[in-house]
């Protein structure tokens, strides 16, 4: 696919810049890459992947390989696909993995998540991984590239050819694609009883509509915000849970496209240093899980941004709707529709890339070809 960067604003579907269009797609990168692959009964069929079942149903781990964006969509499935099929989900950044002696067996699945198909550092940790005797199956959004090629299996995401170097509906596409493989393996090894997996499988048909929701009714509070926001020098990124790498990808969006300093980690790492940090009007960015359910993890989060708000830091909350715990502390709130928390990243990150993209162009910066960066780093 080679990019013209020049394209007018037809090519960009009407919108100023390849990243908009992009962020605007994810509602139907998310139901493209459902398409074919869940039959009439709810059943997931995933005949494309050349695993047969029963080696399938041998795996006993999965180490899941990816830099960037495709490592956070890797951190995000962590927890699903252990919450479903009850094996154990390693996440390593590709170039840690290569060289670090990594423990690989015959059962051992490792799953290499990149939108390019041709980053260096994923390739030669998936080669690595073979040389071990381990099965590798690719996540990809380019068809025929050389990840996929060297794989042992592909499940492609089909979000589209995603030309802005910030990566944003092959981040939702490939938690979609990796959430069906991991109800597939659920499916496969009986950990998760049917109606669940269809409970599940229709929560996930129903995200690309609560995608749309936040395009449709968030984008000018989130102007607002960036130029509330337009002179911070840093910002603070957290959450819990998958709640976790949505904060690290929605830092990444940041560094990337506004050349702001930002750290994003787990909110129940603040007292553990970080909160050192938060000075008077330092702005903290909180994802929020549900309220609903009593849910313990939404209390621990609130308590976070008590514990900041104490000491003078301007809150931005991505919080579901009706949340009135994060109105009485917030100062700017990003809502999304009430979704099961497994969902969650799915919307939470939309506000954040949309963050993003506004900050980067209220100071003149080129949202789709940042400075520095490239599509596909295909160099170690
Ligand atoms: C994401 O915004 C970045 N462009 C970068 O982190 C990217 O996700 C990473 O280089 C992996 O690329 P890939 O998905 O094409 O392998």
């Amino acid at each position: 696919y080679t990019v013209d960067w020049d394209a007018s604003a037809a090519e960009k579907g009407g919108w100023d810049s390849f990243m908009d269009k992009e962020i605007h797609e994810e509602p139907a990168a998310v139901q493209r890459t459902l398409i074919g692959r869940l039959d009439d009964n709810g059943n997931i069929n995933l005949d494309e992947v050349r695993i047969d079942e029963h080696d399938f149903k041998m795996i006993d781990k999965i180490i899941v390989i990816g830099c960037g964006t495709a490592s956070y969509a890797g951190l995000v499935a962590k927890y699903a696909i252990e919450h479903w099929v009850r094996i154990p989900v390693e996440v390593e950044l590709a170039h840690e993995f290569r060289y670090r002696d990594p423990i690989l067996t015959p059962r051992t699945l490792v799953v290499a998540i990149s939108q390019s198909g041709e980053t260096m550092d994923t390739l030669m940790a998936l080669r690595h991984a073979r040389e071990q005797g381990s099965k590798v199956l690719a996540i990809c959004n380019t068809q025929g590239a050389s990840i996929p090629r060297e794989s042992d299996a592909v499940l492609y995401t089909h979000a589209g050819p995603e030309v802005a170097v910030a990566s944003t509906k092959a981040f939702v596409a490939q938690i979609t694609a990796a959430y069906v493989l991991g109800l597939y393996l659920a499916q496969l090894k009986g950990t998760v009883f049917r109606d669940e997996i269809r409970q599940t499988l229709d929560s996930l048909k129903a995200m690309p509509a609560k995608i749309q929701w936040v395009l449709d009714t968030q984008p000018e509070r989130i102007k607002q915000a960036a130029a509330q926001l337009e002179d911070a020098q840093s910002f603070l990124f957290l959450g819990r849970h998958v709640g976790y790498p949505v904060a690290l990808e929605g830092a990444l969006k940041l560094k990337e496209i506004a050349y702001t300093f930002t750290e994003g980690f787990a909110a129940g790492e603040l007292k553990h240093g970080p909160i050192a940090l938060v000075d008077e009007g330092e702005p903290v960015v909180f994802i929020v899980p549900p309220a609903r359910g009593r849910n313990v993890l939404h209390a621990k989060v609130i308590s976070g941004i008590e514990e900041v708000k104490a000491r003078g830091a301007y809150i931005i909350a991505v919080a579901e709707e009706d949340d009135k715990d994060v109105e009485r502390y917030a100062d700017v709130i990003f809502w999304r529709p009430e979704c099961p928390t497994l969902m969650s990243p799915l919307v939470d990150i939309v506000p954040l890339q949309l963050f993003a993209m506004d900050m980067a162009k209220q100071k003149g910066y080129d949202v789709d070809k940042p400075r520095n960066l490239a599509k596909s780093v295909t160099v170690e």
